[in-house]
């Protein structure tokens, strides 16, 4: 998998970055073996697409640690990014460090990832210079659903796109290695894209950024209805676990399975 050292090279040679999320053992252990990914999200999304959640404010630094320590077991190799969940960096810098630690330490991370941008830049510097990787996270940050209105397009006013590419440049300078850049206009993702020298990581934000990331659940079919709609189904594997699920069923009251 890629090292954190070459992610710019990748960007100036032109090269697309891809990440995926992945929660368990099992997925990262097959993502990484594709040699095709080249980071491994342990997103806050796990909230809502493993755990049941509507949003992913409820996920908390026990589930994070608990997931990304998995992930590690997986793919001991691969550059893993774990999210810092709701309400684990804005208390104040001793929290934000400690938490950010814990998800090194404890959980086996390669680097953070933080979403916002105007107060977090400080934390972010702080991280940064404290030898931790951070990954910046704007536009649609889904930790603020309610503030931002619901799960939906960001930056649509011009004032808005102002503080998004000023926030983008300033994580920059603190040192974010990537952005997310989850749910803006195209327009918008390639004015940050350009202006930036650390890559842009897209996710419903169009095709210029220079990576894209989406939720695994998602490409491989276990999402149905709330499969969001910028994302693309690769696989149906609801219908294949079923199937298997069905199938061992029928040998089984067949008297199929077991064989003697
Ligand atoms: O939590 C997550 O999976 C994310 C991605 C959608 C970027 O932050």
């Amino acid at each position: 998998m890629t090292r954190i050292q070459d992610i710019q090279a990748r960007k100036a040679r032109g090269e697309k970055l891809v990440m995926l999320t992945a929660y368990e053992a099992w997925m990262a252990r097959i993502l990484a073996a594709t040699g095709a990914v080249d980071m491994l999200l342990v997103g806050d999304s796990v909230g809502m697409v493993d755990l049941g959640y509507d949003t992913t404010i409820p996920v908390t630094m026990s589930d994070m640690v608990r997931h990304t320590r998995a992930v590690r077991a997986g793919a001991p190799d691969a550059l893993i990014v774990a999210d810092m969940p709701f309400l684990s960096h804005q208390i104040g810098i001793g929290q934000a460090m400690r938490n950010a630690g814990r998800l090194m330490q404890h959980g086996g991370a390669s680097a953070v990832k933080l979403e916002g941008g105007g107060p977090t830049v400080a934390t972010v510097e702080r991280i940064v210079g404290a030898g931790i990787p951070v990954m910046g996270h704007l536009g649609l940050q889904p930790q603020y659903v309610h503030a931002q209105g619901g799960f939906r397009r960001q930056a649509t006013l011009p004032e808005e796109q102002r503080v998004l590419i000023a926030d983008a440049t300033a994580l920059e300078q603190a040192g974010a290695f990537a952005i997310v850049l989850e749910c803006v206009s195209k327009e918008l993702a390639c004015a940050v894209t350009r202006k930036l020298r650390i890559p842009t990581i897209g996710i419903g934000s169009g095709p210029d950024c220079d990576g894209q990331v989406l939720v695994t659940h998602d490409i491989l079919g276990f999402s149905g209805e709330s499969k969001p709609s910028f994302a693309k189904q690769y696989a149906d594997l609801a219908a294949a676990l079923g199937d298997a699920a069905g199938s061992f069923a029928r040998e089984v009251r067949e008297g199929k399975f077991p064989r003697a």
